[in-house]
């Protein structure tokens, strides 16, 4: 019988060129050439604010749910038809996760189904692009406005897609992206926090490098580096 993978990652030719090159000048640490290559491209490609490379999607959505300041208790809505990572980043910081339908068509949550679900403990929307289709965005960011609510646009299938003119993954206050071998854009196990919210990006650098500013140390802004808040390990090579 013939055997139809699911999926086949896709290489354009240059990989063992660029992988040599990262590692010849001997800084194969966190934020080399090549992630700062990719959060600048991925900035200017999708007119974005700001762009950092993560290990994952799913450590990107642990970034915004720390972002966003998810405590025990919140609510996050998002849609009950989705991958694992959308709820878990908001349950490991205590939150809990209010399902959405899904419509039909798109297999995207229904964005009429999203204000009856909203209470006062609601933080945020979650809406995933499924397989790069785009949730009804307009409608979604209406309510969040309504209601002050947070969005995270999960874009993990929907990197280079867009709605109305506009990159998925740089309408809500935060987007994801994943580079997971199954996707479109590979790098084996990777992603992106996509910044569209000014507020944030301070804050993320620091989230990003184990609660440290030593981003800012590296840029000369300060003379040592220090811990100034939770954080963990989500920066590539
Ligand atoms: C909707 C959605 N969110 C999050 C993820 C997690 O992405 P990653 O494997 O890069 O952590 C995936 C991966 O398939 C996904 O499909």
């Amino acid at each position: 019988m013939k055997k139809i993978p699911f999926n086949k990652p896709y290489l354009t030719g240059n990989e063992f060129k660029y992988i040599e090159d990262a590692i010849s000048n001997m800084h194969i640490s966190g934020d080399g050439k090549y992630t700062k290559l990719c959060n600048s491209l991925m900035e200017e490609k999708f007119s974005a604010r700001k762009v950092l490379l993560t290990t994952s999607c799913t450590h990107a959505l642990e970034m915004a749910a720390i972002l966003l300041d998810i405590k025990e208790g919140d609510e996050v809505i998002m849609p009950s038809f989705t991958f694992v990572s959308t709820a878990n980043a908001f349950i490991l910081r205590g939150a809990k996760p209010v399902f959405v339908d899904i419509r039909p068509d798109t297999k995207n949550m229904d964005e009429n189904l999203i204000e009856e679900k909203i209470t006062n403990k609601t933080k945020a929307i979650v809406p995933v692009h499924y397989a790069g289709v785009s949730c009804e965005m307009d409608k979604i960011m209406e309510i969040a406005k309504k209601h002050n609510l947070f969005v995270v646009e999960d874009a993990a299938q929907g990197v280079n897609a867009k709605y109305k003119g506009k990159y998925l993954g740089t309408i809500g206050d935060l987007g994801c992206y994943s580079f997971h071998e199954t996707k479109n854009v590979i790098c084996g196990e990777g992603g992106a926090l996509v910044i569209n919210n000014e507020k944030f990006i301070e804050r993320a650098e620091i989230i990003r490098e184990k609660g440290t500013n030593r981003s800012k140390f590296f840029r000369g802004e300060v003379d040592k580096y220090t811990w100034v808040d939770i954080g963990s390990s989500y920066l590539p090579v």
